[in-house]
């Protein structure tokens, strides 16, 4: 079998589509690298120093782990010299990174969750890197505007993530289907793997932190009992399965199908929101379940046309098989 790597494959998809530059293809190849830096960092971090917190607590109130730290500096390094960016924003930086002056900019802004499930690191469970990318609306040498970084989900060029799991691979979708690549580590490079993944229709697996269902509304709780009594009302049973890291969580309902959800609680002080950030988590993710045929909510409204107000901004998610996410939704209208 002829071996294509995500390079050769974008090159060919460009003759159907001629949308992705040179600029793109070098985005791509810098964020491949970053991934490998740190997928080596991930399956060595019982033999390093990397293991644990830095005793530091990010923008979202959470604590720092080492590699979440050493995943984030390498991006920033990396992507910061490749000359096609004018902005980036992190899951774990407050403010826009903007690119330093010495360094070449283009027009394209990077968001990124640079280590997703952190809190499983020390455990040796499977976590993962998450990316979406948009352009600015003007392109000049003026610095980019927070108005400019604010976009919808749907504006996204192209999104990804990478998953540090039992082997190492990248699933991204330039707006033309999603397509996975396994790193073969005996050639150093990402290999064609999954051409053109799709969701199954409807799922047999939910994926949702029951422990916190006392924190959900009465509706959410109904959902959730639905999936868990599937049985009893549609005659076949929902596995329940959390890994606990969005990424691995994503990625393996993405090939059984299945629904993810992380809904409001009320930890949140206006209980309208979960944990999850909308930018660097569900904005990324939905364009990439969308592309596979599936579907990714608030409960109600659609992700992707979701307009942001701030950069780290939360949002409820419900995402994976169409029919499932078609259950939430419907249910929680009718509970409107
Ligand atoms: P991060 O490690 O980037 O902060 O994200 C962790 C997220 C996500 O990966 C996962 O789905 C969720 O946290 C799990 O949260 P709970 O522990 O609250 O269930
Ligand atoms: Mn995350
Ligand atoms: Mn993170």
């Amino acid at each position: 079998m002829r071996q294509v790597t995500v390079v050769e494959h974008l090159l060919l998809r460009q003759k159907e589509r001629p949308l992705a530059s040179g600029r793109f293809t070098r985005l791509l190849n810098e964020l491949i690298l970053s991934a490998k830096i740190i997928g080596r960092e991930v399956s060595r971090a019982g033999l390093l120093d990397v293991l644990g917190g830095t005793g530091e607590v990010n923008v979202q109130g959470e604590m720092v782990q080492k590699l979440d730290d050493f995943a984030n500096r390498v991006i920033i390094r990396r992507m910061e010299r490749a000359g096609v960016l004018c902005a980036m924003v992190s899951e774990e930086n407050a403010d826009v990174i903007e690119i330093p002056r010495q360094f070449p900019t283009g027009d394209y802004i990077l968001i990124f969750d640079p280590l997703d499930g952190s809190a499983n690191i020390d455990a040796n469970v499977s976590i993962g890197t998450i990316f979406g990318i948009y352009r600015r609306s003007s392109f000049n040498d003026e610095s980019v505007s927070i108005s400019e970084i604010l976009q919808k989900g749907s504006n996204q060029v192209a999104a990804g993530y990478i998953i540090y799991g039992s082997s190492t691979m990248l699933v991204y979708t330039a707006g033309s289907g999603v397509h996975g690549f396994t790193l073969d580590p005996s050639v150093g490079e990402f290999l064609l793997s999954h051409p053109d993944i799709k969701i199954p229709e409807q799922g047999k697996i939910y994926s949702v932190n029951e422990g916190y269902a006392s924190y959900w509304d009465t509706a959410t709780q109904k959902i959730v009992e639905t999936f868990r009594n599937s049985h009893a009302s549609h005659g076949r049973s929902y596995s329940l399965r959390y890994i606990g890291s969005l990424v691995s969580d994503f990625h393996r309902n993405l090939i059984y199908g299945g629904i993810f959800m992380y809904p409001a609680d009320a930890r949140d002080p206006k209980k309208t929101t979960g944990k999850l950030r909308l930018m660097c988590e569900a904005a990324p993710m939905a364009f990439i379940v969308e592309q596979a045929g599936g579907m990714a909510i608030d409960g109600i409204r659609r992700i992707l046309d979701i307009e942001p107000t701030e950069l780290h901004q939360r949002v409820p998610l419900f995402i994976g098989s169409k029919a499932d996410v078609e259950t939430v939704q419907k249910m929680y209208s009718d509970f409107a």
